[in-house]
């Protein structure tokens, strides 16, 4: 049984007031920065499960005279350091976009291929940090349209995870939310027909829950999208109806660990309401003033020694030598010419 924590014993002798947090420990693995940013959150309303869309990968590619795919691969260290400070922070679930059914159809081939090539890879190489790290991988989308050798090695990977119960690693890969949703419809016709017939059918919002490909995952709490845009770009359009939008200008080659926790924080400022009246937040917790939003607030003079201010992390930076990224508030592009799914 896990021993009680100081917040859980000040709050049950009324030695904390309702509303107060303590800062907790923070996570080991977590670098300078990250440990900066992760200090101002609240470990006990960490999204459950975030969702990613990748983008601006041909963009960075661009800015650096270089050709599109050299985007694509330097976003692996970005998906590296993102998928790794979720596991360390403890996030339930993380589900990245990473090829849409539109990516397959619209792009040059030879993108599409080294897309194939360069997802093999990555899950050849990192199936032992996954596993160092209690990661257990899981896909969505219509994968037998991919590559035999890929889907192959994609089995391969998710059954060497299969046993982790750590985060959970969606990766999202020839995907569409209304194809989804075009084979749960089918899914849910299948399997009444083998159970008595269409009039047993019953749809409610659980049923259309339980045949996406999703069914293995809460909803998602936070999006996150990535290079300025505003769309869904028909990503998880059932799965986030009541989810955060977090849009950041990074571009996802330049993303690390630390935008997530940058978004993670945003998050826990926003009030969710759930379609309800404000402070109406549907049995989840609203905004509350940490210890330290409150010692900030008393200015120099307010001296407590209240805070939990042990670290299992050292606070010297950790090995990370690509996060170059400068911490900064989402400030979203403004309208853009071009559009693209
Ligand atoms: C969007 O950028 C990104 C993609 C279509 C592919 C995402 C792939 C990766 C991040 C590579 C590695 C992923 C895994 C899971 C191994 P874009 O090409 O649309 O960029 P642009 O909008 O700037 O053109």
């Amino acid at each position: 049984m896990p021993s009680p924590s100081l917040q859980g014993i000040l709050s049950r002798v009324s030695l904390l007031p309702k509303g107060i947090t303590l800062q907790h420990k923070v996570p080991t693995g977590l670098d300078r920065k990250e440990t900066e940013v992760y200090r101002q959150l609240d470990p006990e309303r960490l999204p459950k499960h975030i969702a990613i869309i990748m983008d601006g990968n041909g963009r960075w590619a661009k800015r650096r005279h270089m050709p599109r795919v050299a985007g694509h691969r330097a976003g692996v260290a970005a998906v590296r350091s993102t998928v790794e400070t979720a596991a360390r922070i403890g996030i339930h679930a993380l589900t990245l976009y990473a090829f849409s059914e539109e990516n397959w159809k619209k792009r040059p081939k030879s993108e599409v291929d080294f897309l194939m090539r360069l997802l093999s890879r990555y899950l050849k190489a990192e199936v032992p940090t996954l596993n160092k790290n209690n990661i257990r991988l899981e896909y969505i989308g219509r994968r037998h349209e991919l590559p035999e050798d890929v889907q192959e090695r994609m089995a391969w990977a998710r059954h060497s995870t299969a046993q982790n119960t750590g985060t959970v690693l969606t990766l999202a890969l020839n995907y569409s939310a209304r194809s989804e949703l075009v084979d749960a419809f089918r899914s849910m016709v299948n399997s009444v027909s083998q159970n008595g017939g269409l009039e047993h059918l019953r749809i409610d919002e659980d049923t259309v829950a339980r045949h996406l490909y999703t069914s293995h995952l809460p909803d998602p709490d936070l999006v996150v999208r990535t290079s300025g845009e505003m769309r869904l770009s028909n990503f998880l359009l059932w799965q986030l109806a009541y989810a955060e939008i977090y849009v950041t200008p990074t571009l996802w080659p330049d993303f690390r660990g630390l935008h997530l926790l940058e978004g993670i924080a945003e998050y826990q400022k926003r009030e969710r309401r759930y379609g309800g009246l404000n402070g109406d937040s549907h049995g989840h917790a609203g905004p509350r003033t940490s210890l330290a939003d409150l010692v900030a607030g008393l200015g120099s003079n307010g001296t407590t020694s209240a805070t939990d201010s042990g670290s299992e992390s050292s606070d010297s930076e950790n090995s990370d030598s690509e996060n170059k990224a400068k911490p900064h508030h989402a400030k979203p592009h403004a309208s853009k010419v071009t559009r693209k799914h």
